[in-house]
């Protein structure tokens, strides 16, 4: 008896004793399915030179290997992923050599920010369990899809996590009925588990013949942050942004109560949860999204040698015509030496037409130019993105602004736009990224989405970001945060009545309420109190956020401008 008791009060890491004993009892009341949290590199700091640590060593910056572990996140920027910022604890590698044995010869591993205890969660009642148990406990909840976060929303210390990566069925319906509908109208649509992932459900659309609109990395998650938070896609610029495809949200709301949220009931959270961000409202267990035929796409991609010249040329060629390609149909990810787009409305001769400026630019630089036509969207990302395997566990942070197409009739905005670009180019790991993804040519119907009204203007979602190192020092932290505020500022000037797309943010972006959903934002915040009385759930800078002295956020340093 007595040593059984002893056997589930082993402290977990970094857990006092009475957490550690609140969470032994819910355990026992989940019949042990509570997991313990080990950081993805933990074995390095155990034993380095096991094949444990030389696997994680070889697949530090491998987002399919991160996904699995719930003791990982894709970014560890020290704020908020994988360590503690603010006391600098943490079970990190160093990004730029996994095999620099200084972590683990300097340093212990902790669990800095990540949760100590995890719950799998299987279906609604697991999520109705933790909300009662945070409510009559008041232990922190944080809820953990696939850690792509920016802000490291996804992972809280002393939290319960509720990790929904099983969560991953997805089906396929060609006569979708919104429950609560008459069946007078229907929808061919795809229903998604909470865990599912982009690259899962294109490969899924593809065998059903049908094209989603989605994210631009194959593990981010389809149903979570990607789709609450606005969700775009280089589709968007003709299909729409995710939250103008969802159908049906499958939620429990921090009251405790199972819903479903469509057009027919629940609207109001319905509304709310179409861009009102993830973390806020509740724990989707299920979203329901629009599928439409298969698309035949035309593909151009350039790249050429950069040098600072060609590059403020490029980006001035971008902004010459980046009305017109968008507005021929164009979407996609550009960058001062390169660019890959796509397009679902030109023919190959119209595309080729289309691109002419651009092409000749690159080919007299003589770089490389493609222009090719896919057969599908999944034929395209299985090329151009999935190949391309971005590199994740690395620590990037954002600074983004949405661009309005009304600037571009203004020659001095023109001038200071790329003026702001321009200032990027210097510095070595700051590079402009430039999203033609905003929903230019869908027609939305109003008011059914709770976006930042900015999206509907803009012509692109601007984003760069800069790196600090895995062990910086607070002076250096600092640096890179001014640094990163400095080059957002004029991007800001230029475009003052825009804001940001709000999973893609400077983690400071001041007057966060109005930079990420504009007018919108205090009927979200009646929204929030409607479905969370109590304040159950909490993110950095979500609806409703209880601000930076809140005890969440002891790990985020402390930044003014
Ligand atoms: C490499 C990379 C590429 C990206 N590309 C794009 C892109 O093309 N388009 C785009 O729009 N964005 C893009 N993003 C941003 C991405 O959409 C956000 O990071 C998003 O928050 C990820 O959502 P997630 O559910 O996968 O991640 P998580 O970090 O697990 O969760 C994000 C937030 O949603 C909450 N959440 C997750 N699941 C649930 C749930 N079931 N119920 C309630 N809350 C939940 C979490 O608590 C957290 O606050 C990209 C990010 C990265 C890192
Ligand atoms: C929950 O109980 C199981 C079974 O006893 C144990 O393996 C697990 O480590 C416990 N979880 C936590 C968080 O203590
Ligand atoms: C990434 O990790 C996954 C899962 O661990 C593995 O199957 C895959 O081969 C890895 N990819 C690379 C490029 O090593
Ligand atoms: C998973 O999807 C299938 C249809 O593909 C459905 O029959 C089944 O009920 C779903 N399971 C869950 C747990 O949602
Ligand atoms: C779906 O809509 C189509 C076209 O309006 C209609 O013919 C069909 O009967 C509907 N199906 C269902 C299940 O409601
Ligand atoms: C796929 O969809 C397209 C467009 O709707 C259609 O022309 C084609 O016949 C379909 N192919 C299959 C295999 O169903
Ligand atoms: C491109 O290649 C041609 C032929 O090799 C060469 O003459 C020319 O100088 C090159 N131009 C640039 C910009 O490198
Ligand atoms: C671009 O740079 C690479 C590497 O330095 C070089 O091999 C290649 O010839 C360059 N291409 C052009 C077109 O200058
Ligand atoms: C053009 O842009 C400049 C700089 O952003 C701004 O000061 C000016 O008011 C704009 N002009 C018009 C007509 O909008
Ligand atoms: C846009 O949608 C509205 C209502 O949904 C419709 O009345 C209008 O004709 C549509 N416009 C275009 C250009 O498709
Ligand atoms: C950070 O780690 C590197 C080795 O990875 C080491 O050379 C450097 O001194 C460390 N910096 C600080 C501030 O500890
Ligand atoms: C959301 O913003 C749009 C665009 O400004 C506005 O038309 C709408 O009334 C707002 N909705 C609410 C509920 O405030």
């Amino acid at each position: 008896m007595i040593s059984a008791l002893l056997l589930t009060l082993i402290p977990l890491k970094d857990v006092d004793a009475a957490l550690t004993s609140k969470f032994a009892s819910l355990n026992r009341t989940l019949g042990g399915r509570l997991g313990e949290t080990r950081p993805i590199s933990e074995p390095c700091y155990e034993d380095s030179t096991s094949d444990a640590c030389k696997y994680v060593q070889e697949n530090y910056g491998n987002s399919t290997f991160r996904v699995d572990v719930y003791g990982a996140t894709m970014y560890c920027l020290k704020p908020v992923w994988e360590t503690c910022f603010t006391t600098d604890q943490g079970c990190v590698l160093n990004y730029q050599d996994p095999t620099d044995p200084t972590p683990w010869t300097t340093q212990k591993c902790e669990i800095g920010s990540l949760s100590s205890a995890y719950l799998t969660v299987e279906g609604a009642e697991d999520v109705q369990h933790a909300f009662a148990f945070a409510k009559s406990t008041g232990t922190l909840l944080s809820i953990k899809n696939t850690g792509h976060d920016f802000f490291g929303r996804s992972v809280l210390k002393n939290s319960l996590a509720l990790w929904t990566h099983n969560l991953n069925n997805i089906s396929y319906n060609a006569m979708f009925v919104p429950e609560g509908g008459q069946g007078d109208v229907n929808y061919t649509a795809i229903t998604l588990g909470a865990g599912t992932q982009w690259y899962d459900v294109y490969k899924f659309a593809d065998a059903h013949n049908v094209t989603v609109v989605g994210g631009y990395h194959p593990t981010i998650g389809a149903s979570g942050g990607w789709l609450m938070g606005a969700g775009y896609s280089v589709l968007t610029p003709t299909l729409g942004l995710g939250v103008d495809r969802a159908l049906q949200f499958k939620i429990v709301t921090p009251d405790g109560i199972f819903r479903t949220a469509n057009e027919y009931q629940n609207t109001d959270l319905f509304w709310a949860l179409r861009g009102g961000g993830g973390g806020t409202f509740g724990v989707i267990l299920e979203s329901t999204i629009l599928a439409t035929p298969q698309l035949t796409l035309q593909v151009a991609s350039i790249s050429f040698n950069r040098t600072e010249e060609t590059a403020r040329n490029f980006l001035k060629l971008i902004i010459d015509n980046g009305v017109e390609w968008s507005e021929a149909g164009w979407g996609g990810h550009m960058y001062p030496n390169n660019f890959v787009s796509v397009n679902p409305l030109l023919t190959p001769e119209e595309a080729l037409e289309s691109m002419k400026s651009a092409f000749d630019y690159t080919l007299a630089l003589n770089g490389s130019v493609v222009i090719e036509e896919m057969p599908s969207f999944f034929a395209f990302f299985e090329k151009y993105v999935t190949a391309a395997d971005v590199v994740v566990g690395v620590n990037p942070v954002l600074g983004t602004r949405l661009i309005p197409k009304s600037i571009f009739s203004n020659e001095t905005a023109k001038a200071r736009l790329l003026d702001a670009f321009a200032a990027m180019l210097p510095f070595a790991t700051v590079n402009p990224q430039i999203n033609a993804v905003t929903p230019l040519l869908y027609n939305h119907t109003k008011g059914a989405t709770s976006i930042l009204p900015a999206w509907r203007e803009a012509l692109w979602q601007v984003v760069f970001a800069a790196e600090v190192s895995w062990n910086a020092t607070d002076a250096e932290k600092q640096e890179v945060f001014s640094l990163v505020d400095s080059i957002t500022q004029p991007l800001r000037d230029v475009a003052p009545d825009s804001g940001v797309c709000q999973t893609e943010a400077f983690i400071y972006e001041p007057d966060f309420e109005t930079a990420f959903w504009g007018n919108n934002y205090s009927r979200l915040l009646a929204l929030k109190h409607k479905y969370d009385p109590n304040g159950l759930l909490d993110c950095w800078r979500c609806v409703g956020w209880q601000g930076a002295q809140d005890e969440r956020y002891s790990c985020y340093p402390d930044y003014s401008s």
